[in-house]
Formats: C-alpha cells, structure tokens, sequence
C-alpha cells in the first residue's frame, strides 16, 4: 500500500466533507503579527496580568487601564492584514459545501480573509457594549456618537450611565446568548472539525474535539506544538498555520 502522508491524509478528509468546521485560536494570527496568550516570553498574558485586564473585576477597579489597553491593542489590530493561514481557510469555501469557521480571536482577520461564514466566540473588539446590559445581553453602544472626555477613561452608557466596555468575552464570563449551544450543535453536524493555533485551555476550544469524534467527524489538528487538544487528532500537522495550510489546500487540487 502506498504510504499517504499525514497532510494528503488531511486534505483527503476534507476532500471528502460535506460540512467543515474550522475552530481557530491566537496562533492562527501569528504569522500575521499579533501575539498570543499563552506563549511563554511573547504571550501577551506573560507581560500583562489577565485579571487585570480581562475580567469584569479589573475592568471595575481600574477602567481606564483596561479602556486603554484594548485600545491600543485594537490601534495594533489596524495595522495587520490576514495571511497565508487565514487565505487558505477562506479557500475551503471554494470546494467544500459548508464551511463554518469559529474562531476565539478577536482581530476580524479570518472575515477580512474573505471567510462568509464566521463565529466570533470572544467578541469583537472594534464593539462596545454596557457593562451593566441595562437593555438585554449585549447591550451595544456605538461610541462613535458619543462625546467624552477620554483622558478619565470609558464613557458612560447613554441608557443607564454605567461604564462601556469592550464587547468581548473575558475570563469568567459566558458566551454571547446561543454562541456555546450553536458551537456545540455545528460540530455535532460536521464531518471534519479543523483545530487551528489553539491551546485548548478555555472552554469551549477544550470540549469541541471531543465532541466531533462522539459524532463520527475526523479532527484535524494544525499548530507548531502539541496542545492539549492533540491527543484527540486524528491528524497533527506540526508547523506554522501560514504555511501548513496552504500545503493542505494545495494537496487537495492536486489530487483532484
Ligand atoms: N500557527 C499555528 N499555531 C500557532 C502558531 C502558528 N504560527 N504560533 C503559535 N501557535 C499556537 C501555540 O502553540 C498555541 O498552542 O497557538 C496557540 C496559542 O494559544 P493561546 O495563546 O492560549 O491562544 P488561544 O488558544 O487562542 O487562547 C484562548 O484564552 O486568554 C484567552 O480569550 C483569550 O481567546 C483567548 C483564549
């Protein structure tokens, strides 16, 4: 028999799949510039203090540090661009019938890649909401109509004066209304689920792979270090997103 190496094996599973999800982390925007979390010197949480700036607890004691923070950070995230990693997801599209891409990342990449078909679990962090959702959960605030004096920190929800916050997911809180039950029913249906630059530390990244494999999906799992995710891969591809993932799109035209 001829031995099929590890990405045909890949790009064999996804040639064959009606309905893929693809579940991405922090490493997936690497490549393009961003840092992770988890990364022992570069990670962000190895220079910043999580629950300083990623819990509602911080956020209360200190807003106009965690106002600023996620500023600056969404000031960095305009000066990034998508790459080769985020193309090939978007590429899927073209010859898989249903590609759902579920991502923790916050930086809109995998949408500007050209993916139609994103769920943005963590939030997005060009949003801003209350904090105290006088009008329901999420209540959004768009702060381009509000006027304030920025040098004191957020400015104040026009409905209840509370503070506005980033309209992202911290540490400790649920997900947007339905985000875990659809995550959860769209890896059910799959019949590959694609594990992209995750380290699998925070739920739901930490169940899903198991979830694929009770309902029959193939998991495949892209990162340049094994995760916690790892052991529950059908296939591990080693190596950075930007350049497994077009190798995996590639061998699936090529064996066409
Ligand atoms: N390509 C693919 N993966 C990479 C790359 C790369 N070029 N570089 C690093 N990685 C991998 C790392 O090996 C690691 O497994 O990306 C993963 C990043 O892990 P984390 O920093 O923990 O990021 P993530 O899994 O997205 O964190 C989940 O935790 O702090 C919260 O809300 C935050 O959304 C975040 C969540």
């Amino acid at each position: 028999m001829i031995e099929i190496t590890r990405i045909q094996q890949a790009a064999e599973y996804l040639r064959a799949a009606q309905r893929v999800v693809v579940f991405t982390g922090a490493g997936v925007s690497r490549e393009s510039g961003v840092p992770t979390f988890r990364d022992a010197l570069t990670g962000l949480w190895a220079n910043y203090d999580p629950h300083k700036l990623a819990t509602v607890a911080g956020f209360r004691a200190n807003p106009k540090l965690v106002w600023d923070w996620y500023a600056e950070r969404q000031a960095q995230l305009r000066t990034v661009t998508p790459n080769a990693g985020h193309d090939a997801i978007a590429a899927l599209e073209k010859s898989i019938p249903s590609v759902t891409v579920m991502t923790q990342n916050i930086d809109g990449l995998h949408e500007r890649a050209g993916s139609t078909d994103v769920i943005a679990l963590h939030g997005d962090i060009t949003r801003y909401k209350c904090l105290a959702d006088c009008q329901g959960n999420p209540t959004e605030v768009v702060i381009e109509d509000l006027v304030w004096d920025r040098e004191q920190g957020p400015p104040a929800c026009p409905h209840c004066g509370a503070w506005v916050r980033p309209a992202v997911v911290w540490f400790g809180e649920m997900l947007p209304p339905g985000t875990f039950e659809r995550a959860v029913a769209l890896t059910e249906a799959a019949d590959v689920l694609l594990v992209v630059g995750t380290s699998g530390e925070v739920q739901p990244a930490a169940s899903l792979p198991s979830i694929a494999r009770q309902h029959g999906a193939k998991v495949i799992e892209v990162n340049p270090h094994p995760s916690a995710l790892s052991r529950r891969a059908h296939v591990f591809l080693q190596g950075p997103s930007g350049e497994v993932l077009p190798q995996i799109v590639a061998a699936m035209h090529a064996t066409e």
